[in-house]
């Protein structure tokens, strides 16, 4: 008898029947989905223009989880473009065939459907999707994903008396198709044209004063750091991407590329309605989008001047994200405190560092890591090494360190190969002059470490190997570095790429191949026995 069993036979036993059943069915949750993408018309700067639909909404439906809910989801594509949706945050534990993106999955084509299948497996927090595909993310297709506790495990908080997300995206005017076109012929796209919350220009919240609510905070844009303020409100910060944090109050907050956060907010004002504020950091023309604070016993229209932005210089920035702090005593998903984990004491088999550069390769702007522009293959990583098939990728053709030489960037499907289990350092040296972010799949890892100039060895005493968040998705400042630890318990083929979108579309990607001799369900679910097959393995047989 399994330990289910066990389960079943304790609950009839002590005729506790109905609150054990009410448990093992929350185990077991699962939850369906039918999603259908189409293109839309919709004017959210003001001229009419495609956007990517996801039933019929824009942004798309937001997808509430609870920890460890399994998610069947049959995604319909009825774009004129193969598609995929890839679940940001989302760990898929043994699972990387479900990650959605191109080194892992066969694109859905037009008219055709894909039904993933995925585990919220120990998670909790605030998350995102958004298609990996061509630059759809451009159009829209994304939506919030939010997880939330289970019953049987405790917030490090208040329960909050309502819930927020707030989806913020810099924004083109310009069509997804035109925009790739410019990428395509070796173009940079321009500065976006605005900036949108939740798919518009205008929204508004509704709260009672004295309540306390939260705000899951996301940047779903293509490129620009964005800052977020609420007029005459603080931020108490609770979560940064499945991390209890330190909860520090904030007058605004940094959320970069790929990032997001949740805040709670009181609403301790006098009743009128306040204004919502997010604006571009770092560019010569900021772009500024509001929406409205509304109090439910509010008679007066926002007013004033809109909270001011932070100064400009990247020092504030940094200082900001070396305050966010794990909470060491709170739990997580799982009833354990996080700093029950000591990352800190574990010394990493290996040290990888990634520098990015933009480049000129056969006439046209390409961007590269350690010198190599990554390029898609038509036949998924994932499947190549399932099915054998040679040549797809080479694991030799990206150096684990920046080489200084002369040599100039080329273009390849670049994987690092790892072990099971293998816990490594990676420093990500920005010697560009512009805002980095990188995301990496499968994971969340700790970040230890921001600096600036030329990251060495010696700046290892900086590190912070106490508390220290997790998240998926770091930033790293001009002409600087930040480092990320990582333990590599997770078997798969994962996406490491700029969660700027120019950049990751013109090659700063590769994938870490996190593998083990030995085949187990226990490490690595099966091939799933609908997956789609493309390119070289077009014409195996399905599992
Ligand atoms: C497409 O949808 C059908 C149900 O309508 C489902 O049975 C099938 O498995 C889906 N295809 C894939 C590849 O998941
Ligand atoms: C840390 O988490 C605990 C719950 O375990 C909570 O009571 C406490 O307020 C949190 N501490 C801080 C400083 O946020």
């Amino acid at each position: 008898m399994g330990l289910k069993g066990l389960v079943q036979l304790f609950c009839i036993v002590v005729t506790l029947v109905s609150v054990c059943l009410v448990q093992l069915k929350a185990e077991d949750a699962y939850k369906y989905f039918t999603w259908t993408v189409t293109y839309g018309t919709l004017s959210p700067l003001g001229t009419p223009q495609k956007v990517i639909m996801i039933n019929g909404q824009f942004p798309g439906p937001q997808l509430d989880l609870v920890t460890n809910d399994n998610v069947v989801l049959n995604l319909i594509n009825k774009l004129d473009e193969p598609f995929l949706l890839t679940w940001n945050g989302i760990k898929q534990r043994k699972n990387s065939w479900q990650d959605g993106v191109l080194g892992t999955n066969c694109p859905i084509p037009p008219n055709s459907n894909y039904t993933y299948k995925f585990q919220a497996k120990d998670q909790i927090g605030t998350y995102t999707y958004f298609p990996s595909t061509h630059l759809h993310k451009a159009a829209g297709g994304f939506g919030g994903l939010n997880v939330y506790h289970r019953s049987v495990i405790s917030l490090p908080y208040p329960y909050p008396d309502g819930d927020f997300t707030l989806l913020i995206a810099d924004w083109y005017k310009t069509g997804h198709k035109a925009l790739q076109q410019s990428l395509d012929s070796g173009k940079s796209l321009s500065f976006p044209d605005g900036l949108l919350i939740n798919g518009q220009a205008h929204t508004t919240l509704n709260g009672d004063q004295g309540k306390t609510y939260m705000f899951r905070i996301s940047n779903m844009g293509l490129s620009t750091s964005i800052n977020f303020r609420i007029q005459g409100h603080s931020l108490k910060l609770v979560e940064i991407e499945g991390s209890h944090t330190i909860q520090n109050m904030y007058d605004s907050l940094d959320v970069h590329a790929g990032q997001s956060f949740s805040v709670l907010v009181t609403l301790n004002q006098s009743p009128k309605d306040y204004y919502i504020v997010a604006s571009t950091r770092f560019s010569r023309k900021v772009l500024t989008a509001t929406a409205l604070l509304h109090y439910s016993n509010s008679h007066s229209p926002a007013s004033g001047p809109l909270p001011s932005p932070p100064a400009y210089h990247y020092h504030w920035s940094v200082r900001q994200a070396r305050s966010f702090r794990w909470n060491l005593t709170a739990n997580a998903a799982r009833p354990n405190p996080q700093g029950s984990y000591h990352y800190g004491k574990i010394t990493p088999t290996k040290t990888i560092v990634l520098a990015n550069s933009a480049a000129i390769i056969n006439g046209k702007k390409r961007y590269a890591v350690n010198k190599v522009s990554y390029v898609n293959p038509d036949t998924p990583l994932k499947l190549a090494d399932y099915f054998n098939i040679p040549g797809i990728f080479s694991v030799d053709s990206i150096q684990s360190l920046p080489s200084n030489g002369p040599a100039s960037a080329q273009i390849a499907t670049s994987v690092i190969p790892n072990s099971l289990h293998d816990f490594i350092e990676v420093v990500f040296q920005n010697n560009e002059n512009t805002m980095q972010s990188w995301h990496l799949d499968g994971y969340d890892f700790w970040v230890v470490g921001y600096g600036f100039g030329e990251w060495t060895p010696a700046k290892r005493r900086s590190y912070n190997l106490v508390d220290a968040v997790t998240r998926h998705t770091a930033q790293v400042y001009p002409n600087g570095w930040t480092t990320i630890l990582v333990s590599l318990d997770n078997e798969g083929m994962w996406n490491l790429r700029s969660a700027i979108w120019e950049r990751q579309y013109l090659g700063q990607q590769l994938y870490l191949r996190v593998w083990t001799a030995q085949k187990s369900l226990s490490t690595e679910y099966n091939i799933p026995a609908n997956v789609l097959l493309c390119g070289k393995v077009n014409g195996h047989h399905h599992p």
